[in-house]
């Protein structure tokens, strides 16, 4: 693979600033955001007023532990607009999430929001391997969802010439990679997936593409599958995480050089961790639920925004500000099988363990006997969809998933194809358990 790295030159100063200088920042535009959201957003007037806090409480970056939370809910309740601190006509862009239940959350922008989420996507780019001239391939969804257009403005910001195909029509997506030659790749990892599989069936060699980095994200993926990307095109396979709530893609990157979390873009987002039972703020290096505290947001500021994804904080490596490790789930896709926790990521891990099972699967729980069941469905590769090798192929899933997990899982090994496909985020849980 091409080393991609980009020079010190072409990176934001603040991305190699000292860690003081980054704190002086944060702190400064902290105070500025606090009292934004105070000011102008009836919610977090009323937060602040029962705890009995005031945004010039904020001496330090610790301080912030003393403000209240955030939640998705809070958005719901205030649907469509009623969190939104500028006047609703200096908001330039909706975007809404759809949620499985209820009403969408939905977040607004200013021309400035638009301005910085752009200036982050083409730094996360750039991080990716990307530079001014290259070709991106945008497949994750335009529309409603943040990743279409996110992606998009960042890509032209940062010089690319931007192919918009959004999600599906999967042979169209070989056909345009095949003709445009583009070197950037813009997707979830398991819409890739499917396209990689759309190759294989009209007999293409992904590894002979222009593509030499995918910035995948909106869904966990674990190194697992990074590596398995990584040999099926011959490309880097880097880590985009972010979140419509706080801006959409480009709260966090991977940096292609090193390839070990994903730095979180510190000047205009204050992460914490805390324990999502008790709220209490968790030091870096432990493991609990990602908070955000937007720093420069205009239209939507959001104060401890608790995330839902379980990650920890490590120190900067390839850039100063910090990293998060790899989102490994949300603490709403856990299942809980007989006291064991389990995530779609665990068994994506097994699965890759077993050579005559491709990546597509999907986990169904049941209750039998009242008690929980867990099925994988997952697909045998073609070529090996022979009764006796698919059912060495799901005895080899169950003793790994048992082995490693803890858990028994029955395994269903389909043919190929059978597993529902999506065109952006993959559903990896069906539960049947009330049905
Ligand atoms: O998924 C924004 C996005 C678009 C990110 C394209 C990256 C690429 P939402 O639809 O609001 O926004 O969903 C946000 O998706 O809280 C995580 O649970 C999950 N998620 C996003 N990126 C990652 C990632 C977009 N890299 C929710 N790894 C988040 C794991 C991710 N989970």
């Amino acid at each position: 693979m091409e080393d991609l790295a980009p020079k010190p030159g072409d990176l934001d100063a603040i991305e190699t600033a000292s860690r003081d200088e980054i704190e002086a920042l944060q702190l400064k535009r902290l105070q500025w955001s606090l009292a934004h959201a105070y000011e102008n957003v009836p919610l977090f007037k009323k937060r602040f007023d029962v705890k009995g806090v005031h945004p010039s409480d904020l001496k330090s970056l610790k301080d912030l532990a003393l403000f209240p939370f955030t939640e998705k809910t809070d958005l719901r309740d205030h649907y469509p607009f009623g969190l939104f601190a500028v006047p609703r006509d200096q908001i330039v862009r909706i975007h809404a999430s759809s949620g499985t239940t209820g009403k969408p959350t939905v977040v607004g922008y200013t021309a400035d929001d638009i301005e910085m989420w752009a200036d982050l996507v083409a730094r996360s780019i750039r991080a990716s391997g990307g530079r001014a001239g290259d070709i991106v391939h945008i497949a994750y969804g335009y529309g409603l969802f943040t990743g279409g257009l996110g992606a998009h403005y960042g890509a032209e910001k940062m010089g690319c010439t931007v192919v918009p195909v959004s999600g599906g029509m999967t042979e169209r997506q070989v056909t345009l990679i095949q003709d445009f030659k583009p070197r950037i790749i813009m997707v979830t990892p398991s819409y890739l997936l499917s396209i990689l599989d759309e190759f294989k069936r009209i007999g293409l060699d992904p590894r002979e593409t222009s593509l030499a980095s995918g910035i995948f994200g909106a869904e966990p993926w674990t190194n697992a599958m990074r590596q398995e990307i990584e040999a099926a095109f011959d490309m880097h396979a880097v880590d985009i995480y972010g979140l419509s709530e706080v801006l959409g893609p480009g709260v966090a990157n991977e940096c292609v050089e090193t390839k070990d979390g994903l730095h979180i873009w510190e000047d205009h987002f204050y992460p914490e961790i805390i324990d999502p039972e008790t709220g209490e703020v968790l030091p870096d290096g432990e493991i609990g639920e990602l908070v955000f505290t937007t720093l420069t947001k205009q239209g939507l500021p959001m104060v401890r925004y608790r995330t839902r994804d379980l990650t920890r904080l490590l120190p900067g490596t390839a850039r100063s500000m910090r990293r998060m490790e790899k989102v490994t789930g949300r603490s709403d896709d856990m299942i809980i099988l007989r006291g064991v926790n389990v995530f779609p990521t665990q068994i994506e891990e097994q699965i890759l363990k077993c050579s005559g099972l491709s990546p597509h699967f999907q986990i169904e729980l049941t209750k039998e006997n009242r008690l929980d069941r867990m099925t994988v469905h997952v697909e045998a590769v073609p070529g090996a969809a022979d009764a006796d090798v698919r059912s060495a192929s799901a005895k080899e899933l169950a003793h790994h998933i048992k082995s490693v997990i803890g858990v028994t899982a029955a395994i269903n090994v389909t043919e190929p194809e059978a597993v529902e496909r999506s065109m952006g985020k993959a559903k990896r849980v069906v539960d049947n358990r009330r049905e």
